[in-house]
């Protein structure tokens, strides 16, 4: 029975649910030896886990079998539940079940990329270029250019004024220089190191206008903004491939998520092939399905994952995403601007926030401290888990960084960086997820403003390990104490 009779949706859902997160309130020791919960900004790399998703996988699992039958009770129900979480997907996204798919891959949103650069390349091999910008994650680089001929990286604008959104004028131009030959462009919604908003829509328009496709890196924007993938009034407005994240979304354990047109994947055969895909083989050939997702999902997929992420999902929707994507506002406009505000940090990115809109993440350094130190002393005094160094996205923040490296170490060859050097060469990031509150932006602007005043002193208690890492001379908390499998087994065997 699906039904939302007698549900809470809206602010009162996001009121139960912000604080039902696993592991939102873990206690840590710091370096005084007081125990605190954690604050974990760290959403961007992976959320926490929304706790009513996993308790309903958890039930599911009750009633867990392969799917691909309807035979027995639990496998009509798997069928049926997994058939559900695809659907819901792709109403999530704003995808028409009629000409969009969804299936799930391996490992998160690189695995997604990966595939769907080879089926576009196979799709029209005529055209062997594909266009990215210089602000993506690795994935959304590395991917394209292993499987196209060509990859051509638009850079971004306003490097002067520090804004760092992607320059639409210089996208159009290597459409237009590349006419003919331009497969597709694909382009993060959101930036993993700046939480720049990139404008999709128009740069569907532009792609769509210069014969390319658009694939689109969701994986920093599904949690956090509205997605729409289909208008059917402005087809040129419309995304052809989205990939994101389960892990980003609320639902570690869970799988990548790709969102294709079907007359595209109808047009090429599988990428992946092998059992569930297939309606007959014989020893000199086989029949591929015409089903969706079966053709797409070949073996047996992670079918508690995606039920997980698909009751994430049908959560985030009965709150609301626009609704959501405010109140996340409100956590960003306030950390941004009490950030901005302490004169020792540099903010990468625009922080106009009318001019270079972001979302969840913000990434900074402090004047004469290590990116590394910094996030040390986050960890180790205030129990707030940041991440620091280059968030896979090298190329983006070396643009960002260059200018006052070079100012340091002279001409510098970043392909070959000393240990020294790649302590400077990195930044702090701060990142937020729906459960994130006014209190943890309190909480970071105090201890950075500590930092900023006694960071040096502080610095005197750390050296550098193998791993040029900063850690406390004293202060080792031994994690297999904290956790471990085998602790947690023997623990359950007592
Ligand atoms: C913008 C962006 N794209 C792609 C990825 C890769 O995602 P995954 O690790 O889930 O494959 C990330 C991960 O941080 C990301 O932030």
């Amino acid at each position: 029975m699906r039904s939302l009779a007698n549900s809470i949706t809206g602010k009162a859902l996001l009121d139960k649910i912000r604080s039902d997160f696993i592991g939102i309130d873990t206690p840590y020791e710091n370096v005084s030896g007081e125990s605190s919960r954690r604050i974990y900004l760290d959403s961007t790399a992976s959320s926490l886990m929304l706790r009513p998703a996993a308790t309903v996988a958890a039930d599911f699992m009750s009633h867990y079998s392969n799917t691909h039958s309807k035979l027995h009770h639990s496998a009509n129900i798997s069928t049926a539940e997994y058939t559900w979480a695809h659907e819901r997907v792709l109403s999530f996204v704003g995808a028409d079940p009629d000409i969009y798919t969804c299936f799930f891959t391996g490992a998160g949103t690189t695995s997604g990329i990966n595939r769907m650069a080879r089926v576009l390349r196979d799709l029209r091999p005529e055209k062997d270029s594909a266009i990215v910008s210089i602000m993506e994650h690795h994935s959304n680089d590395l991917p394209h250019r292993k499987h196209m001929r060509h990859v051509l990286h638009v850079p971004v604008e306003g490097l002067d004024e520090n804004k760092m959104c992607i320059s639409l004028p210089k996208l159009e131009a290597a459409l237009k220089a590349g006419k003919g030959k331009i497969n597709y462009v694909s382009m993060t919604a959101v930036s993993n190191v700046t939480g720049i908003i990139n404008p999709i829509h128009e740069i569907a328009r532009m792609a769509h206008k210069y014969g390319a496709l658009l694939m689109v890196d969701g994986a920093q924007s599904v949690a956090h903004l509205p997605t729409q993938m289909h208008f059917p009034d402005d087809p040129e407005s419309c995304i052809d491939a989205l990939v994101f994240s389960g892990h980003k979304t609320y639902t570690p354990g869970s799988p990548g998520v790709v969102i294709a047109r079907k007359d595209h994947l109808l047009s090429i055969e599988p990428e992946e092939v092998g059992g569930g895909m297939v309606s007959r083989v014989l020893e000199d050939r086989y029949m591929v399905k015409q089903e969706f997702p079966d053709r797409e999902e070949a073996g047996t997929p992670n079918i508690p994952g995606a039920i997980a992420l698909a009751a994430t999902i049908e959560i985030l929707d009965r709150i609301g995403m626009e609704f959501l994507a405010e109140e996340e506002d409100e956590v960003m406009v306030k950390a941004i601007k009490a950030i901005a505000q302490i004169p020792e940090i540099i903010v990468y990115g625009g922080t106009n926030l009318e001019e270079c809109p972001r979302a969840a993440s913000i990434s900074f350094n402090i004047h004469g401290l290590d990116h590394g130190l910094v996030a040390a002393l986050l960890n180790d005094r205030y129990n707030i888990a940041v991440r620091n160094q280059c968030f896979c996205a090298h190329p983006y923040v070396k643009e960002m960084m260059a200018a006052d490296l070079e100012e340091e170490f002279g001409e510098i060859d970043f392909g070959n960086m000393s240990a020294e050097f790649m302590r400077k060469a990195g930044m702090v990031r701060a990142s937020f997820g729906l459960y994130s509150t006014s209190d943890d932006v309190d909480a970071l602007i105090t201890a950075l403003q500590d930092i900023v005043a006694n960071g040096k002193t502080y610095g005197l208690d750390y050296e550098i390990n193998d791993e040029n890492d900063y850690v406390h001379r004293t202060y080792r908390p031994d994690h297999s104490q904290i956790f471990s499998v085998i602790g947690a087994i023997d623990k359950y065997l007592e």
